[in-house]
């Protein structure tokens, strides 16, 4: 595994695994729990330790899968994020929905929790602030935020009186180019990670040829997901959380670690891709 700095002093995998679709979308299914916690728990002895859920997914249902598959585990070897839904930014609820997050997953703090999208009818300053008192609690070791523009991050981060937003989590792929116009140079400037979310556009990024793609996959002996992985963390302050319960996609993730696209690969594959 490769690991980089999220935040100072904090080093995290690059490479996460994202939870979306685990346990159900909108509301529970239960299905496929058996076989759900035997990928997460095989995403995380494969290294994949930086975990990414959320209060929404799958109603709450995929929290309470993470918290299955990492019990009995060594807490500290794995940094785990949630995100409180727009729907529950005022002080009360927020507070009620980080409560409920730590009771799902099992654990006293999650690393990082995050606002999961801006809600323009609840004031930032009460939102942020709640999300302070979550740090003061214990609740949460970091804060950040999630499908927030440049402006509404740097807003954010005014409303904060002790803690520093570390991550905007957004969506970044070769097919959504878009973090690279305005976001992704805040964040540099603001020192703060960009976690790209969707990295394979749910698996779109297989179904586009594209000949530029090919010929440098064949050129390294990869396969398309490893290049798209691999064109997102050759970028500082970038981390991913590609998502898979399938055991073959979890090891093909570890393809797109341990080497780099040349800077005329990277570049030629962004325009390809634009
Ligand atoms: N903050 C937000 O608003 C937000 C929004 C969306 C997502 N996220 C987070 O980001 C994570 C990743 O995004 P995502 O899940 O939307 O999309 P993604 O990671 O781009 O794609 C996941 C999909 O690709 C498939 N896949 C994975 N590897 C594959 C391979 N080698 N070959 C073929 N198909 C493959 C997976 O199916 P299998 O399981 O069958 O492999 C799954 O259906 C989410 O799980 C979630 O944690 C955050």
């Amino acid at each position: 595994m490769e690991y980089r700095e999220i935040t100072k002093g904090v080093s995290v995998p690059i490479l996460g695994l994202g939870t979306w679709g685990m346990g159900g979308r909108e509301s529970p299914d239960k299905a496929r729990d058996s076989d759900t916690v035997t990928a997460i728990r095989m995403g995380i002895e494969l290294g994949l330790t930086h975990l990414d859920t959320a209060e929404y997914y799958g109603a709450g249902h995929a929290e309470e899968l993470v918290g299955e598959a990492i019990d009995g585990m060594d807490r500290s070897k794995l940094f785990i994020t949630s995100k409180v839904w727009h729907n529950h930014l005022h002080h009360d609820d927020l507070l009620r929905s980080m409560k409920a997050s730590l009771k799902r997953l099992g654990v006293d703090q999650v690393d990082l929790y995050l606002v999961h999208w801006p809600n323009p009818e609840v004031p930032l300053k009460e939102t942020m602030g709640a999300m302070e008192e979550c740090v003061k609690a214990g609740y949460t070791r970091f804060i950040g935020v999630s499908n927030f523009s440049a402006q509404l991050m740097e807003e954010a981060q005014s409303r904060l009186k002790e803690n520093r937003i570390i991550v905007n989590q957004v969506q970044y792929s070769l097919l959504d180019q878009k973090p690279q116009m305005e976001l992704l140079p805040a964040c540099r400037k603001m020192d703060v990670s960009l976690v790209a979310y969707r990295p394979l556009e749910r698996g779109a990024i297989l179904q586009a040829p594209n000949p530029v793609m090919d010929e440098i996959a064949k050129t390294h002996g990869k396969t398309r997901v490893q290049v798209a992985l691999n064109w997102l963390i050759a970028q500082d302050c970038v981390f991913t959380i590609p998502k898979s319960t399938n055991p073959v996609h979890l090891m093909e993730f570890l393809g797109a670690l341990e080497w780099r696209l040349t800077r005329e690969e990277w570049t030629g594959l962004a325009e390809a891709y634009r």
